[in-house]
């Protein structure tokens, strides 16, 4: 069946057609690809087309699709079993390898996606500190729990108003949100509220309005003011962990948070999240503490054994080679006229204006550019993420044959920029 006719049949089951919006083209437009079949840096579609992935799933599979080794690891995993609902050894070799990269992780809880993993930090935070407030910065994604699908309400440090239907005013309201890069607001609002707040959470490297990429003293006096306040710091490295250090953002930028939050990598391309930090914040996580939080396929073995692989050959080499590699990348991008490409690590943002700190920055026309370059490279064999607020992925797949193809696309449709 083609990717049309599967598309009208997938509409007819889910809102959209699709299993998670953005994957529904709108921003773009056009017909959703539907994915066959993919290796290293590409897939092919249900019409059997093939493309040059520049999306990767949005972050998991930083050694490219179908990595030989990852598959390896969970059919062996597959034959002990798909689901115990109890411990099993994968669990403590991940973990062990977790505690290694990012020497702040004391204790851990492995969930089954990222949103999941902020939702549970946040409720640890909430039971360590007694308190209920939490505040989030504007142009920052962490996930769909209530709390979270929040905007800055009117005025300083006021309540949040909601971003979507269905989450209680009530809830919005214990969130407040300030601007990234704003130190005014930032002092102000702890000035104010900081002896309410039980959380900040924060990417700090932000990827999901773009790539807004924070000035270093912005974090740092964030993690200054957590400490003062008595505020626990949640760094969420859902997208930046392992991603672009072995010890993520946290490593990079030198700053150790209290808590942190991640997914995607971890679980190497099956459903996994992970929080975790300071033992005695952990410590208030049932059974041991009075915070409850669960999960039936929590620290699944499949799932367990596709993240140890992975983690495994996350060595500071291969950082280095993917951080070279981007590089490249970047440069062949901003061949196409017009364009900037911010970039952390193997994370790049396809840009037509000059790199921005806040997502209200963004301008209106850089994303209709995007959106007709989305389109010109895709009927050149290349899949850039469907939206003009997304970050590029490169894998370790990427490599020399895979840029020069990108070129080859990005000198066909330079004309028309
Ligand atoms: C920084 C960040 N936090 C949380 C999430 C939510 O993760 P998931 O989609 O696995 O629920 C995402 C998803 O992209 C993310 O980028």
């Amino acid at each position: 069946m083609s990717n049309e006719t599967l598309f009208q049949e997938a509409l007819t089951h889910f809102p959209g057609g699709v299993s998670s919006p953005v994957r529904a083209f709108r921003a773009v437009g056009g017909t959703p690809k539907f994915f066959k079949k993919a290796s290293g840096a590409w897939f092919e579609d249900e019409d059997g087309a093939r493309f040059l992935d520049l999306c990767m799933s949005w972050g998991p599979l930083i050694l490219g699709h179908a990595h030989a080794d990852i598959l390896a690891a969970v059919s062996e995993a597959m034959q002990e079993g798909l689901t115990f609902g109890a411990p099993s050894r994968r669990e403590l070799s991940l973990a062990r390898r977790i505690k290694e990269m990012v020497p702040f992780i004391e204790k851990m809880r492995f969930v089954s996606s990222g949103t999941e993993a902020v939702m549970s930090a946040l409720r640890a935070a909430r039971g360590f500190t007694g308190r209920d407030r939490i505040l989030k910065f504007e142009g920052c994604y962490h996930g769909h729990s209530d709390g979270l699908l929040v905007k800055a309400g009117s005025g300083l440090a006021t309540f949040g108003a909601p971003t979507s239907a269905g989450v209680p005013k009530g809830i919005a309201e214990l969130t407040s949100v300030v601007t990234l890069d704003d130190m005014d607001t930032l002092e102000r609002t702890f000035a104010e509220i900081g002896g309410q707040l039980a959380a900040a959470i924060i990417e700090p490297i932000p990827a999901n309005n773009g790539l807004l990429l924070q000035r270093p003293e912005f974090l740092k006096r964030l993690r200054e003011l957590c400490t003062q306040h008595g505020v626990v710091l949640i760094f969420d490295e859902v997208i930046s962990g392992f991603r672009v250090a072995p010890g993520g953002a946290a490593e990079r930028l030198g700053i150790t948070p209290d808590m942190a939050t991640y997914g995607k990598i971890i679980g190497g391309g099956m459903p996994v999240g992970l929080y975790g930090g300071r033992k005695d914040i952990m410590g208030v996580v049932a059974p041991d503490g009075p915070v409850y939080q669960a999960g039936t396929l929590s620290g699944n073995p499949v799932a367990m054994a596709a993240g140890l692989a992975t983690m495994e050959k996350l060595t500071p080499a291969f950082y280095a080679g993917l951080e070279a590699n981007a590089e490249k990348w970047a440069a062949a991008f901003e061949a196409i006229p017009g364009l900037h490409c911010p970039r952390y690590g193997s994370l790049l943002w396809p840009l037509f204006q000059d790199s921005v700190r806040r997502s209200d920055a963004v301008k209106g026309e850089a994303i209709g550019s995007f959106n007709r370059l989305h389109k010109a490279m895709l009927a050149q064999g290349v899949y850039l993420p469907p939206s003009g607020y997304e970050v590029a992925f490169l894998s370790a797949a990427h490599g020399d044959a895979e840029l020069a193809r990108f070129k080859q696309a990005a000198a066909a449709v330079a004309k028309d920029f």
